[in-house]
């Protein structure tokens, strides 16, 4: 997923004793998951205390601010696109400045100063509130310090949304799962205190919020005062509608967890549990720490207690070593399983981690054959288990007009579907009890019931 996110910035000219805030604007480029959508709220709330505004784009910006993503190749490459046409934006307009931060700024940091000589600051995702000190000159150019402290998860955001919003409850991963780089340019593991989130969540709560989800690696190894479950509890009773998390690691996804999603009433029935293959074997070279088997058990636990539970995974196609067999292994998983949706990725090589140095490379057309063929089938999976809704009761939460068909409102269910319905109206935030009439691949058509209907 790409965001665009226009984002703030400030000018300060003093004459004598008078301020005048000449008002500066910042563009953002954000690449890669919530995380980093997130960050870049954080970093445009920062810098709109700096009296920075929103640019509408990079053309109208004193600031572009590139927030990258490492977690694939493909993702990198599109940033040093842009990154280059940003050198010819600095040609005609000297007095632009631009940042790299993220994964990427985290991880290249000598390449993106030698290949780039026009970017002015690098900062990494540990330090993303120091961004105001950064472009105001009050510390050096380049921050890419491993910030164990929790100071960049307790930043004021300025949301991109005035009814859904992301709250961090942890940072980093300590999973070191071969493909991924996450844990290199994330760091170690903090959980935030639950002081801290529950009072950003009342916060929301009380500016109108009704949908928060809370941001982590892996959200079930949380562990403060309380535990992952525990602080679940401790949000449900805060006010905002609903609740929703990720990611969840199939390793430490419990049964307390499943028990808290199924029983409070705040938090809706959606995981997302990344299976990433259907082969022992590749799981293992993965070091994911589960089999199928105990991810299927899993799956099944979810079910008995909730069984209209919606839930998503991610899978890797062309891991290393994986052969004709191993991939069968993840089709037929994507069949057995029957999840409502996945995110698919080709395996792309990360400088430093274990699977790249791993042998038995899998060639670029195999992959993607294999990844065309995951996609297929699941999307046959994902149209069958939406056609399983159609005649049934949601209540969805209106987040605005459709982005296919403006005339129509568009909601999601506590499942995490999308539902369109006809627009009568009714304002970005409330909740509307559908009847769902129709499935398609990738949402549901509803119509709105009278309460009458409801008995
Ligand atoms: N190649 C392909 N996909 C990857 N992911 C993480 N690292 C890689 C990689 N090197 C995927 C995993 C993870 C998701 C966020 O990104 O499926 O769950
Ligand atoms: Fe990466 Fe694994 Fe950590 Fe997820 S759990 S961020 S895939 S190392």
């Amino acid at each position: 997923m790409f965001f665009d996110l226009p984002l703030p910035e400030i000018e300060e000219t003093e004459i004598g004793m008078l301020h005048f805030m000449m008002s500066r604007a910042v563009f953002i480029y954000t690449f890669g998951c919530q995380m980093n959508v997130h960050d870049s709220e954080k970093m445009l709330g920062i810098l709109s205390q700096e009296g920075y505004e929103r640019a509408e784009s990079a053309e109208d910006a004193d600031l572009i601010i590139f927030n990258t993503c490492a977690i694939r190749e493909k993702a990198e490459q599109k940033f040093y696109s842009q990154l280059g046409r940003a050198k010819a934006l600095k040609r005609k307009q000297r007095d632009v400045k631009i940042a790299v931060a993220g994964c990427v700024a985290q991880e290249s940091k000598a390449k993106i100063f030698a290949r780039a000589p026009h970017v002015d600051f690098i900062i990494g995702p540990q330090n993303v509130h120091m961004i105001g000190d950064l472009v105001a000159g009050r510390n050096r150019a380049s921050l890419t310090d491993d910030n164990r402290e929790l100071a960049s998860l307790d930043v004021a955001s300025s949301r991109q949304s005035r009814i859904k919003a992301w709250v961090s409850v942890m940072y980093g991963c300590n999973n070191f799962c071969s493909y991924c780089i996450v844990p290199y340019t994330r760091g170690r593991e903090v959980s935030r205190p639950s002081s801290s989130i529950v009072a950003e969540i009342r916060a929301l709560a009380e500016e109108g919020y009704r949908e928060v989800t809370l941001l982590g690696q892996n959200v079930n190894s949380y562990r403060s005062d309380l535990d992952f479950p525990q602080l679940l509890g401790r949000i449900d009773s805060l006010g905002v509608g609903r609740i929703r998390f990720v990611t969840s690691h199939p390793r430490d996804l419990s049964d307390e967890l499943i028990s808290a999603v199924a029983e409070l009433p705040g938090v809706c029935e959606h995981i997302h549990l990344p299976i990433q293959s259907g082969s022992d074997r590749i799981l293992s070279l993965m070091n994911r720490g589960y089999s199928y088997a105990q991810y299927l058990r899993k799956i099944e636990k979810i079910r008995q207690k909730m069984p209209e539970a919606g839930i998503t995974a991610d899978v890797i196609a062309g891991f290393p070593g994986e052969t004709a067999q191993d991939h069968e292994a993840t089709v037929r998983a994507l069949r057995e399983v029957e999840f409502d949706g996945i995110f698919a990725f080709q395996y792309s090589p990360r400088r430093g981690t274990k699977a790249a140095e791993m042998e038995g490379r899998v060639p670029d057309p195999e992959k993607s054959a294999r990844l065309a063929e995951i996609l297929k089938v699941q999307e046959e999976m994902t149209l069958r288990r939406n056609r399983a809704l159609e005649g049934t009761i949601q209540e969805i939460l209106i987040e605005g007009p459709s982005e296919t068909d403006s005339s129509l409102l568009m909601g999601r269910t506590r499942s995490n579907k999308i539902v369109t319905i006809e627009d009568a109206g009714e304002a970005e935030g409330s909740v509307v009890s559908v009847r769902i009439e129709r499935a398609r691949l990738h949402s549901l058509a509803g119509a709105r019931i009278d309460c009458e209907g409801l008995v």
